[in-house]
């Protein structure tokens, strides 16, 4: 008898585990895109020891009901309301709001063989982001009218599994067509996107102040923001001239985009940001510096420029944080992006810098290509694409990173903060990409969508 239930009752669980799994696999919703569940009910509790709230970080109960948070219970407060068998335990795991990365390149249409809205957007929830905004390059065509950004909609239409929003492009050919870019504005353009140096895509041109200055007077009128790439090419101290420099050497490429790039273009941008100034003739335009990497005279302008009162933010991006231009080996082309990594001691600035809120917000860059393009073979850093594909791991990157740094505020604390501040930026563009839901524990809650990340990291401190 004895023997008989050792051999039954394995097989009894696994029996019990089959009918489990193909009950779910047949179940017509559970695997549907659009409605996505982590569970079979339509009522449950997701608990966690670490549940971060804009009252700081609690244990407790997430109350999700048809997909929808209907309340956030602390663990001391749920009197035996939480239904057995309706409870999923992450333990210690962080459940926080999704993150959103306003700057991502997903390539669709035109050019998916580097990266496509399928794999992309689905890297995107891998790595926690649940709303993402898609640059206008290097798609093709570039989304710089309203038609091509018709063409981007109907490339995402059913084959985004993250919310998606779209920017279109500021460039010379249409900066002086207002009825253009408020015609791509009008067709759901969240805001626009220019380069200050050549943008490695052909047909994406750079822009000067005076282009500048035209979109932002545009943007106005819709209160949404110019994102600006800052690097401004200066001829000094860029040129490789004797045959010292081995082009597989990060260091040759580090010489080639100094920090004096990116401080020329912002001085540049101050010429025009103060337009933004209440009261300005551009008051209701916002400039933001999208992937700041010298923490140095280039931070420093920016700082000034918002005592000031003009509209200007700025973001830097996971691999500014957790990499360092000393760490870059020969040849390894994966760390090529533009304005480059540079030295661990710009690394620390840029740290304290996001620590105490002069970097207003993190974003990915995630930017793919095909692997022939990174050069991988020849290593030659001056001729690889230059793109950092991170939207999967750039949570990692940071929480890794963060370890080396001392803060009293733990990390998902920051970056539930940065979440935040980041809607605030789409707040700014007067568009419903369902930013509430940021807000737990708000009026309105039954209206939140249930769009959390969970994630384990090994730092506590609070
Ligand atoms: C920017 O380029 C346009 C041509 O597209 C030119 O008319 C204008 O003068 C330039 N502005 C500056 C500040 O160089
Ligand atoms: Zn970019």
């Amino acid at each position: 008898m004895d023997y008989l239930q050792l051999r039954v009752l394995p097989l009894l669980a696994l029996l019990a585990s089959l009918i489990y799994f193909f009950y779910f696999q047949d179940s017509p919703t559970l695997f549907e895109r659009s409605d996505c569940s982590l569970f079979p009910y339509n009522h449950y509790w997701i608990i966690s020891k670490r549940i971060v709230t804009p009252h700081g970080v609690i244990s407790g109960a997430v109350e999700v009901k048809e997909e929808k948070i209907v309340s956030i219970i602390k663990e001391e407060d749920w009197h035996g309301n939480l239904k057995k068998g309706q409870i999923i335990d992450y333990g210690e795991a962080v459940v926080m709001p999704g993150l959103i990365d306003v700057h991502a390149h997903l390539n669709d249409p035109g050019r998916t063989e580097w990266e496509g809205f399928p794999s992309g957007t689905r890297a995107a929830a891998a790595g926690g982001i649940t709303t993402l905004i898609d640059m206008p390059l290097n798609n093709f065509p570039a989304t710089v009218s309203a038609e091509t950004l018709k063409l981007k909609i109907d490339a995402a239409e059913k084959n985004i599994y993250v919310d998606v929003g779209f920017w279109g492009g500021l460039v010379p050919e249409n900066a002086f067509d207002a009825n253009s870019l408020e015609a791509l504005l009008s067709a759901g353009a969240l805001g626009l996107k220019s380069f200050m140096c050549p943008s490695g895509i052909n047909d994406f041109p750079m822009t000067n102040s005076s282009h500048i200055k035209e979109g932002l007077s545009i943007l106005a009128k819709y209160r949404r923001p110019l994102l600006v790439h800052a690097e401004i090419p200066q001829d000094s101290e860029s040129h490789l001239e004797n045959g010292e420099n081995d082009p597989r050497s990060y260091s040759t490429y580090l010489k080639t985009r100094p920090p004096s790039w990116e401080e020329a273009a912002i001085r540049e941008l101050l010429t025009v940001s103060k337009d933004t100034r209440i009261g300005g003739p551009a008051e209701g335009a916002h400039l933001h510096v999208v992937h700041l990497s010298d923490a140095g005279s280039s931070l420093q302008l920016l700082k000034e420029a918002k005592s000031n009162g003009d509209s200007v933010t700025v973001e830097t991006c996971p691999h500014y944080l957790a990499f360092s231009a000393e760490e870059i080996k020969d040849g390894d082309t994966c760390f090529k992006c533009a304005p480059p990594i540079r030295d661990a001691a710009n690394k620390e600035r840029l740290w304290t810098a996001l620590l105490e809120g002069d970097i207003d917000m993190l974003s990915s860059d995630h930017s793919p290509s095909v692997p022939d393009l990174k050069l991988f073979d020849e290593g030659n850093f001056l001729k690889a694409w230059g793109g950092i594909s991170s939207l999967q791991v750039g949570l990692s990157f940071i929480t890794n990173s963060y370890n080396c740094f001392i803060s009293t505020m733990p990390i998902h604390v920051k970056l539930y903060w940065l979440t935040s501040s980041r809607c605030n930026l789409v707040v700014i563009q007067n568009i419903v990409l369902q930013c509430a839901r940021l807000e737990f524990q708000r009026v309105g809650l039954s209206s939140l969508k249930l769009e959390i990340v969970i994630w384990w990291t090994w730092i506590t401190g609070y």
